[in-house]
């Protein structure tokens, strides 16, 4: 492609280091996309014939076509997509295809495709998450009265329900949606034309290009447009947030669904059993999911590396994005797949939930609250008296609920038989209807409301 100045080809060695077709091959779409565009404002701005266009434009469906039904003949010595595709339309349609690659370098050309690719991969990621926030819907409208316990430090805190529990993820994964959504605005800028670095002195309309591949203009500076990859880092930095989020739920599912907790039964399309052991079913989708995380944040900072210390514009370095963004986009959908269909699928033991929500005194709060609305005792005091009652309790080796008024009485004498209405964990997670709080009603609300907004 550049022989007029190079009279020995290069070594196997530098050839090896220097192909990305081995992975770049799937910008193939987006390559053809782009140049399509391009061949195609050419024609308008009188620069090729309508004549050569045309043959450019059909050319190039053959070659996506060649690609797709995989007969299309790669080859390492010719670098990349962008060569491999150009050669095979030379020799498809011949002396035309050299006028492609005019007002143009494979460094817009490249930022162009990858662009597309990340944004089409932002649109994929927004579908996946609405169908993850549905099933979690679906759960939390299911069980919104269910009573569990809730946690903090992993130590029983306060009774909760499960419709709550599931809902405080949907505002996770939504605002892990919008921050998918704010990067695709921001992306959604064409460096077509932009050219090697400083863009070029023929007549090219960036407007119609960008327009052609649903861009919402051309970018402003042409240095920026071909030097840049914050777009993909956005992506990354966006999916990573998101996997954390999906990894502490696919944690709590190996924990609850352990024998210990048995909040609940995974189904038997998401677990597995061992060789040896026959009573087991291991959780292995949530694990490998909670592992499969660290590629995505290993990605983020692989990329960061490899920006950091460029001068501007493009340097070949560059070349080391796509992989790492690829195999992120690949793990971060399975991810996402694999937690819809485990949460779609899982049984909560609702009989279980509410035992262990019952134990651990998680009622103790109620308790004081109760003191002080009712015997007007200031709350640090009502902490100490129900601090004294629990530990009664717990040397009688029952439940707040199960000591005697007596005994109750013999703490603070002015605890009536009222207090134990609120003593159970149905009447502890309906009081609490303040604005977010844990109730059966606000948790019916909120499951209407992202019903609503859904579908
Ligand atoms: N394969 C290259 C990449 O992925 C395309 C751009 C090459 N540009 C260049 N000036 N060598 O970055």
């Amino acid at each position: 492609m550049w022989g007029g100045r190079f009279a020995a080809g290069p070594d196997a060695i530098m050839e090896a280091i220097n192909a990305s077709i081995g992975f770049d091959q799937r910008l193939a779409p987006q390559d053809i996309e782009g140049s399509r565009a391009h061949a195609a404002m050419l024609a308008a701005k009188g620069i090729i014939t309508d004549t050569d266009a045309k043959a450019i434009r059909e050319g190039l469906l053959t070659v996506l076509s060649e690609i797709e039904a995989g007969t299309f003949p790669f080859s390492t010595a010719l670098e990349d997509i962008h060569m491999n595709v150009e050669a095979r339309l030379t020799d498809l349609i011949g002396e035309p295809a050299g006028r492609l690659h005019t007002a143009r370098s494979r460094n817009d050309q490249v930022a162009v495709d990858f662009r597309l690719w990340v944004r089409g991969q932002c649109d994929a990621v927004d579908e996946a998450l609405g169908g993850l926030m549905q099933a979690l819907v679906g759960q939390a409208e299911a069980g919104a009265d269910w009573v569990m316990p809730g946690f903090t430090h992993l130590q029983t805190a306060q009774p909760v329900t499960w419709g709550h529990h599931m809902l405080a993820y949907v505002e996770m994964f939504a605002r892990d949606r919008s921050r998918f959504a704010d990067a695709r605005a921001r992306m959604n800028y064409s460096p077509l034309g932009a050219a090697a670095l400083a863009g070029t002195s023929f007549p090219i309309d960036r407007h119609m290009t960008a327009e052609a591949l649903g861009f919402d203009g051309p970018m402003a500076n042409s240095l920026d447009a071909v030097s840049d990859r914050d777009f993909a880092l956005e992506f990354l930095s966006s999916a990573s947030i998101c996997a954390m989020h999906l990894s502490r739920l696919a944690e709590e599912l190996v924990i609850w669904s352990s024998a210990q907790f048995r909040f609940v039964k995974m189904s038997d399309r998401w677990s597995t059993g061992s060789s040896i052991m026959p009573q087991k079913r291991n959780p292995d989708a949530a694990e490998l999911l909670r592992a499969k995380i660290g590629r995505i944040f290993g990605a983020n900072v692989a990329l960061m590396t490899v920006m950091k210390g460029l001068p501007l514009t493009y340097s070949k370095d560059m070349q080391e994005d796509k992989e790492q963004v690829f195999d992120a986009a690949d793990n971060f959908a399975l991810a996402l797949a694999a937690m819809t269909g485990m949460v779609a699928d899982m049984t909560a033991n609702v009989a279980e939930l509410e035992k262990a929500a019952a134990s651990g005194f998680s009622t103790a709060t109620d308790l004081a609250d109760w003191l002080v609305r009712e015997l007007a005792l200031p709350f640090r005091e009502a902490h100490h008296v129900t601090g004294t009652l629990v530990a009664l309790a717990e040397s009688q080796g029952c439940d707040l609920p199960d000591l005697s008024l007596e005994d109750m009485k013999a703490v603070h004498e002015g605890i009536t038989k009222g207090v134990f209405d609120v003593l159970g964990v149905a009447n502890s997670v309906a009081s609490r209807t303040s604005f977010g709080g844990t109730s059966p009603v606000n948790v019916r609300a909120q499951v209407e409301i992202w019903k609503g907004r859904l579908t």
